[in-house]
């Protein structure tokens, strides 16, 4: 799809999450989310509204879910489908924001992924889905460490077939 992209942060084995929590928590990359999704359309699945609790500003907020969901600045999908065809029309960038089934269902349709890459494994419950590296090319936005963790933040763009 055109300008859908993915955004997530992975430990080393892909871990994204556990008991509904993320792994990884730290500055670098909170502010490179901030400034890479401002002024966009973010999408998550409803356990990742939970998460996060409210909606982000300066983004518009979808959330999708088979249940009735109402809170304030979020529009609400109940089917992908019906999701798929809003976001064709919108002229803006998208991100994927996770979880771990938006990810997966996303996948083939990303035609970017910013994953910030955790040099480290924590226990997980949700991964990243695993993808062929070959299809994308890639490019190191940035490199640090946070807590004597290095971390990598790249971005994969679909090679064109
Ligand atoms: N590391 C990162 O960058 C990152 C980013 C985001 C999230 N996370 C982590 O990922 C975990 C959550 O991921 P998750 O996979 O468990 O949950 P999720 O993808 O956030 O949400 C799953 C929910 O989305 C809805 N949904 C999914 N597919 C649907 C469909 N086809 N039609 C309608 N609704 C659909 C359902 O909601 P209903 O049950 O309401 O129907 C489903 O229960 C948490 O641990 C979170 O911290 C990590």
């Amino acid at each position: 799809m055109k300008n859908l992209a993915m955004i997530a942060c992975v430990s080393r084995d892909g871990g994204l999450g556990k008991d509904n929590d993320l792994l990884w928590r730290f500055p670098e990359d909170q502010k490179f989310f901030r400034e890479t999704t401002m002024g966009a359309t973010i999408v998550m699945g409803s356990k990742t509204f939970d998460s996060i609790g409210r909606a982000l500003p300066g983004r518009e907020n979808i959330v999708l879910s088979r249940e009735e969901i109402t809170a304030d600045g979020i529009k609400v999908f109940h089917d992908r489908a019906d999701l798929d065809a809003y976001l064709e029309l919108l002229p803006g960038q998208k991100f994927i924001i996770g979880g771990a089934s938006l990810y997966k269902m996303y996948l083939p349709e990303a035609e970017v992924m910013y994953l910030t890459e955790m040099d480290a494994k924590k226990p997980a419950d949700v991964f990243f889905p695993e993808f062929d590296h070959i299809k994308y090319s890639t490019t190191i936005l940035q490199t640090g460490d946070t807590n004597g963790v290095n971390y990598r933040m790249i971005k994969y763009t679909r090679k064109e077939v």
